[in-house]
């Protein structure tokens, strides 16, 4: 396994439109070594997800892993999860105010509107069909996620670019209250 290139803001391949993959390309050794290169990529920069054209492929994969994330302590955790042309719709009409970072917008955070639960519909590694709900800050979670598979990145999203921090800015002056936010959403809907 090898660790890949992150592509930082302003390079073009974080605003391409994923191509999709198919199940021959899926099932092939090249494909599942990138997908472990993804994983082991993502672990090594604390992320809690990434999109296969933030490290220079543009294919319809990404990883997503909270396992007690320094990067984000207040983050419930999630297994790791791969996944592959995936489709997210919606649940309900009820959205929430996240507090977002990526790894190809170094030292930035910003407050993004995410919808509340969303269903998640994929392949895993595997080709297997995933259907599934996300809710809370986890449905934050994917939908940041899928979003590059889209060309998009948080910073698109940010409503207002007063809520734009430093990581440095963020620990001293709005993690409390941001953290109190999530802890009652986590608490609502059990992720
Ligand atoms: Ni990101």
């Amino acid at each position: 396994m090898s660790l890949l290139k992150i592509a930082t803001i302003g390079n073009q391949v974080l605003r391409e439109n994923a191509r999709p993959v198919s199940r021959e390309e899926l099932a092939g050794r090249e494909m599942q070594l990138f997908i472990d290169d993804l994983v082991e990529t993502m672990r090594d920069a604390r992320g809690a997800g990434l999109a296969a054209n933030q490290v220079h492929r543009p294919v319809q994969v990404c990883a997503i892993e909270v396992r007690d994330n320094p990067r984000y302590p207040y983050k419930p955790n999630i297994p790791l999860t791969i996944l592959v042309n995936p489709v997210i719709e919606p649940l309900s009409a009820e959205r929430f105010t996240n507090n977002e970072g990526c790894l190809s917008v170094p030292d930035l955070r910003g407050e993004v509107l995410r919808h509340a639960e969303v269903r998640v519909r994929a392949w895993d590694r595997s080709g297997h069909e995933l259907d599934f709900a996300a809710r809370g800050l986890s449905a934050g979670t994917y939908q940041h996620e899928v979003d590059h598979l889209h060309g998009k990145l948080f910073v698109d999203s940010v409503s207002d670019s007063r809520t734009l921090t430093s990581w440095k800015e963020f620990e001293r002056n709005g993690q409390a209250a941001f953290v109190e936010r999530a802890r009652a959403l986590v608490a609502r809907f059990g992720s």
